[in-house]
């Protein structure tokens, strides 16, 4: 007869063997992976721990574990990633938004409440995550998505269009940089490539999976930035604010290219102690 499995049964087992095979999070992966396939929220697997799980789940829960053992980031293979308490649906064509990158939205969400709304340009928008989560909390913001990749213009559509609704105010923009836009912002976020090269060549095994393009910033990590810090001028409002981030071991170098500009600057650190943030007040 073949073994019929519960919920508690299947978690408890595959916890045991992600940790045998190293891979990281081993519980909350396999309750991620199983609460996908049951579609259920994670929590209520606990509610039905004795509830026997079909042949057909568990043959698809078995091809999550094989490639979950693989390094296939859970985001990728539930194609769904939880940012600034709103879960994104995404695909292995752009970059799962990370919770360091939430800074941004906190910063953002600050200024237009300040302003009471206003227009947000986000560049290399990925999933849309900062634009949309920006946007989800603040009133008369309007959001201009804009990123080099259509596929990932096309999941920020989906996104902005599930989760923004019909009631807010937005627009997409496939092109290079600034390319294409034809307004200012009264705020500009870019959470642009920015690793650099020998950060490239010692990816962790679960970012390799994600596309090169959303990460790779040239020999010091700082090529995509530098030509973003070239234009901002031309796309900013009056008191406008630019919000950057990028990562520690460029952090010299970018502070003398903007200072170089006479640009009013403040940078802060994140919850590592490391830069990560920069912004720009016009
Ligand atoms: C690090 S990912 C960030 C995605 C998203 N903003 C987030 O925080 O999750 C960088 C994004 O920049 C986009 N990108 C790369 N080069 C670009 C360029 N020259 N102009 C516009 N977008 C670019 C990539 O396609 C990718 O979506």
């Amino acid at each position: 007869m073949i073994k019929e499995w519960t919920i508690k049964e299947l978690l408890e087992v595959t916890k045991k063997y992600f940790i045998q095979k190293k891979v990281s999070e081993p519980r909350l992966s396999s309750e991620l992976l199983l609460a996908d396939i049951l579609d259920l929220k994670r929590l209520d697997l606990y509610l039905k721990f004795d509830k026997l799980v079909s042949e057909n789940e568990l043959c698809k829960y078995r091809n999550f574990v094989k490639e979950r053992i693989k390094g296939v980031p859970i985001q990728y293979l539930i194609n769904r990633a939880e940012f600034f308490g709103l879960s994104f649906n995404i695909n292995d064509k752009v970059l799962i938004p990370r919770p360091e990158t939430e800074f941004i939205v906190e910063k953002s969400i600050d200024f237009l409440k300040a302003r009471k709304g206003g227009t947000l340009i986000d560049i290399g928008t990925g999933c849309g995550a900062i634009g949309i989560a920006s946007s989800y909390y603040v009133d008369d913001v309007e959001v201009i998505f804009s990123d080099i990749s259509k596929d990932a213009v096309d999941i920020t559509k989906e996104n902005a269009e599930r989760l923004l609704g019909v009631n807010r105010k937005y627009s997409f923009n496939t092109g290079n940089l600034f390319e294409g836009i034809k307004v200012k912002g009264d705020i500009i976020t870019a959470n642009l490539p920015y690793l650099n090269r020998e950060q490239m060549e010692n990816l962790q095994l679960e970012v390799t999976y994600e596309p090169g393009f959303a990460l790779e910033g040239g020999e010091d990590g700082l090529d995509i930035i530098k030509v973003f810090i070239d234009s901002i001028g031309d796309y900013i409002n009056k008191k406008g604010e630019v919000i950057i981030e990028f990562d520690d071991s460029g952090k010299e170098i970018l502070e003398s290219y903007i200072n170089e500009k006479g640009l009013e600057n403040t940078f802060y650190k994140d919850y590592n102690n490391l830069y990560r943030y920069c912004i720009i007040n016009f």
